[in-house]
């Protein structure tokens, strides 16, 4: 999308669409626009427009006006705001006017919201309206390419960055979300690998991959374990965005990518699957945060780590009960190949520990359990260092990205030990999978290290179409995760 800024009131903007946002009955509107706030409520009065969280409506405007419709974007009543639905209206608003076959819109440069300020609505707002763009047509034979849309901020605007800023980061999420889409064929290891390589390079990342040979010399025989039963070699893939600040230590973020995951000789059943291919998703948060980063010349140091695998369930699959060794020299009883998550990232925190890091962030869709807690309305989050947990938790709420803690208590811990190795890789009660998890996870995170945990297995990706999204991937992650570090 591509995004200015214009002195001129909204009304005044010759476009296709004017977009206006309205909490409940309420419409937001800067001083300056008596005429549109009026005709705007008046429309909606009219209708059966309330305001409501995702409701959209399109309204011609009069021949007279500058532009030729009006979008009606709802918030919701103030009481059950928060961040995300404001970006998801502007992707809402965007989304029906492009299917309208509107091309340009304009919407305020500012707006009063209750805990928002002017830059974070601009960068919540302009971010939501280019995923509003967003289409995942790869393999439609019919697909046809379409003009790039325009989005004007009309009125004052006091500091620019936000807007360039949620141009920039709608522009990575757009090129992530193709690749985090494809399938479990068209995107294996080795080709997250190639396409990491090339985002480096646009990007001024470093980008180095260890394959099969490297990762066992290293003795990272957790993550081949994975790898072991598909055609498909592991890679770890290693970003790096220097930052001007070279005194300080690299913040790592590591991402579990499992390119499908089958549950290997601990089949899945077959009912959905297919949605296994995203199990990527939280390598593909990281990719997109790295480059959102590196295309916003963040201060501090940045390494991204993506522990890529394929689990399949092949002749020289790993069998329940047998051992491996991770990185960090720690024995790994697999008494479920379907835990495989924790076993790539075993090796990924292990590498990332050694590079003296600042804090460890992994993010993956790690635990069925995590949904059955939280469902879709946030992540689960975990760690050693509360300070780094509210951080994380503050920056998601910032950026429309909820996150929900969850305790990591000593007798998580305790689940996962084995009768035959230092660890098992599945909790004894089956209970709190989500936070057993995280403690086999704390396993691999040296004493005084800050780390912290985030399970999306219930927020990486949308099964259903809602008025803001296609169904597939949300890259949910990439946007807290940059509002974090680009404020350090
Ligand atoms: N990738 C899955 C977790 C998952 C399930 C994510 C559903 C999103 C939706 C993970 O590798 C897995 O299979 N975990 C097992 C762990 C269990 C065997 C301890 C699970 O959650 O059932
Ligand atoms: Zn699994
Ligand atoms: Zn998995």
């Amino acid at each position: 999308m591509k995004t200015s800024i214009s002195p001129a009131p909204l009304a005044d903007q010759k476009k296709d669409a004017l977009i206006v946002f309205f909490q409940g009955s309420e419409v937001l509107l800067p001083a300056g626009n008596t005429v549109l706030k009026k005709r705007a409520t008046d429309y909606a009065k009219n209708s059966a427009f309330k305001g409501e969280a995702g409701q959209i409506a399109i309204f011609p405007l009069p021949e007279k006006t500058p532009a030729r419709q009006l979008i009606v974007a709802g918030l919701g009543e103030n009481r059950s705001f928060h961040n995300a639905l404001l970006e998801q209206a502007a992707a809402s608003a965007v989304r029906a006017g492009r299917a309208a076959g509107l091309k340009s819109f304009a919407m305020a440069a500012g707006i009063k919201l209750k805990g928002v300020s002017e830059s974070d609505y601009q960068l919540l707002a302009g971010r939501g309206a280019c995923w509003g763009t967003y289409e995942f047509s790869t393999f439609k034979s019919d697909r046809k390419k379409k003009a790039v849309p325009t989005l004007t901020f009309a009125g004052a605007v006091k500091d620019r960055n936000a807007i360039k800023h949620a141009e920039a980061q709608g522009a990575s999420l757009l090129s992530t979300a193709d690749l985090a889409n494809l399938p479990g064929n068209e995107a294996p290891p080795a080709k997250i690998a190639e396409w990491a390589k090339a985002m480096a390079k646009e990007n001024g990342l470093s980008c180095q991959v260890l394959g099969k040979a490297e990762l066992s010399r290293k003795g990272c025989g957790a993550i081949l374990s994975v790898a072991q039963g598909s055609a498909q070699d592991a890679k770890m893939i290693i970003l790096r965005h220097s930052g001007t600040n070279k005194k300080a230590k690299p913040i790592v973020l590591v991402g579990k990518t499992v390119t499908f995951d089958s549950g290997g000789i601990s089949l899945k059943p077959g009912k959905g699957m297919g949605w296994m291919r995203y199990d990527k998703c939280g390598g593909m948060a990281v990719l997109t945060a790295m480059q959102m980063i590196a295309r916003m010349n963040v201060k501090v140091p940045v390494v991204g780590i993506l522990g890529a695998a394929e689990n399949m369930p092949g002749s020289n699959a790993i069998r329940p009960g047998d051992i491996i060794k991770a990185f960090n020299g720690k024995t790994i009883e697999v008494l479920n190949t379907d835990a495989e998550g924790r076993l790539v990232l075993a090796d990924a925190i292990g590498l990332a520990s050694e590079m003296k890091p600042a804090a460890i962030v992994d993010l993956a869709t790690l635990t069925g359990a995590c949904l059955v807690a939280l469902g879709s309305a946030a992540s689960a989050i975990l760690g050693n260092d509360q300070k780094l947990v509210d951080k994380l938790i503050d920056s998601g709420a910032t950026a429309g990205e909820r996150l929900w803690q969850l305790p990591l208590y000593k007798d998580y811990t305790d689940e996962m030990k084995s009768d035959f190795a230092d660890l098992s890789n599945l909790g004894k009660s089956g209970g709190a999978g989500t936070a057993t998890a995280a403690a086999f996870l704390q396993e691999f995170v040296p004493e005084g290290i800050p780390w912290a945990h985030l399970d999306i297995a219930g927020t990486a990706w949308l099964e259903a179409a809602k008025p803001y999204q296609a169904p597939g991937a949300t890259l949910f992650g990439a946007r807290l995760l940059t509002q974090w570090i680009a404020n350090q």
